[in-house]
């Protein structure tokens, strides 16, 4: 049996006598690639410290002077953890909510078997902002994908009457709903799937805002098709903007061959593109809709599903579950996260900075027509496309952002996703537009 000393807090906090306030950014490096899965590519020579103000972190970075010792830098934080903190770093509203829940009420972890009494007030608040009849609570983002997942079947099964095991979900082309075996099973990126296999059956793939390709579909398998599982905005594909109608459409085609739809807000809720859902943009309602990131306001991992009374009034007990699902302070996180978007007025926020930085992109293209091919965005999501040329690299813009003091993060080879927090300063903005235009004019 091996042993463990642990003792400590923030830098001092110490593991088997390595104080981690002690150790540089290489080191930090040298450990994650020894100990951790290398499933990520984080950008070199620079470890988040803390956070200076709710778009602001402090980073360390190797000493030019000496590389065993760091200094550190401020950055301007243009992805605030992939629109999990739209809230805004230590959102100060949610940080009281939270002190006050743990030392003064006293609550403690207990299962979904005896109730808690902040349940209450997260059911109250989530239904009242979806506008609908049920919420689930989940835990990570991948989760509400999945629940709905499971939720359109049984409604296929039990509501439409697919025969037993045929029914078939419809997923678009480029999405991205996690890394679970469903969510992989949907995708049709190589790197997420490669070796995982055998994938869950029962999924088809359209193309991404072609009202035909689903048509044809639904002719065709119509009478098997329990639910179109989306994204409103695809993020991860690289703020993909459908057309202002397709949406309407396939509201319509969805009615008409009795399909459910299934909206995937993970990443576009929470008033990250200007509305508080991003499907009330293009004036739908979907009959389920999944959210989570910023619906743990940047502190806890929340998510959940919202939706219509006869779908997810389908589980029974046995049927769905989770631990940590609602449990007393991520009941609390969420209604709070829920009131900071209320009461901040984050959506309109989200659309007044996006207007202005999508400003400064549209120039940057007018400016630098050979280097940038597209800007996209909607509200707070914005990303810009280069040309394919290898010279216009994403991984190398994010690289040299960040010696200009800008954290961002390419989404594909040269594409580069900008989705601050939401209460992000117009002079922040400026800045980031201002880092990204002199890198793409040095490239
Ligand atoms: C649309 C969408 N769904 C699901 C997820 C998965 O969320 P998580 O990584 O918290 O599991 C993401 C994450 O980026 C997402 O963008």
């Amino acid at each position: 049996m091996s042993d463990v000393n642990i003792a400590g807090y923030g830098d001092n906090l110490t593991v088997n006598g390595i104080c981690i306030g002690d150790l540089s950014p290489a080191e930090h490096e040298a450990i994650e690639k020894e100990k951790g899965g290398r499933n990520y590519r984080p950008l070199e020579n620079v470890v988040v410290s803390h956070v200076q103000d709710s778009s602001t972190l402090v980073c360390r970075k190797p000493d030019p002077q000496d590389i065993t010792a760091y200094i550190e830098e401020e950055l301007v934080d243009g992805l605030c953890c992939y629109s999990a903190v739209n809230q805004g770093q230590l959102n100060q509203t949610i940080v009281d909510a939270v002190v006050h829940h743990l030392t003064k009420e006293k609550i403690p972890t207990v299962p979904r078997s005896i109730r808690h009494k902040y349940m209450s007030a997260f059911l109250l608040a989530a239904t009242s902002i979806t506008g609908m009849d049920r919420v689930v609570p989940k835990v990570a983002g991948v989760e509400a994908p999945e629940l709905m997942f499971k939720l359109s079947r049984r409604w296929g099964y039990r509501i439409k009457g697919i025969p037993k095991n045929e029914a078939i979900i419809v997923a678009a082309k480029g999405n991205f709903h996690g890394r679970s075996m469903t969510a992989i099973s949907m995708s049709d990126d190589p790197d997420a799937r490669e070796d995982f296999g055998p994938y869950v059956p029962g999924i088809e793939l359209v193309p991404f805002n072609d009202i035909n390709a689903l048509l044809d579909l639904f002719e065709k398998k119509g009478d098997r098709i329990a639910a179109y599982l989306v994204e409103p905005i695809q993020g991860e594909a690289g703020v993909i903007v459908p057309d202002d109608d397709y949406w309407k459409q396939v509201s319509a085609l969805c009615k008409k061959y009795n399909v459910l739809l299934a909206m995937d807000e993970v990443q576009t809720g929470f008033a990250r593109t200007g509305a508080n859902f991003a499907h009330q943009l293009f004036g739908v309602k979907p009959d389920l809709m999944g959210c989570g990131k910023a619906a743990g306001g940047g502190i806890l991992p929340v998510s959940f599903v919202a939706g219509r009374d006869d779908v997810i009034g389908l589980l029974t007990p046995g049927s769905e579950g989770s631990t940590f699902g609602g449990y007393p302070l991520a009941s609390v996180v969420s209604t709070y996260a829920i009131k900071v978007m209320v009461d901040g007025s984050l959506s309109e926020k989200a659309h007044t900075r996006g207007t202005q930085l999508m400003t400064h992109f549209s120039n940057m293209k007018l400016e630098f027509p050979d280097k940038i091919k597209e800007v996209r965005g909607m509200g707070l999501l914005t990303a810009f496309e280069m040309h394919d040329n290898e010279n216009l690299n994403g991984h190398n813009v994010s690289l040299k952002l960040l010696d200009r003091g800008v954290y961002a993060k390419e989404t594909h080879h040269s594409t580069v996703r900008i989705a601050p927090a939401l209460t992000i300063n117009a002079d922040q903005i400026d800045y980031i537009a201002e880092a990204i235009r002199d890198v793409v004019k040095n490239l």
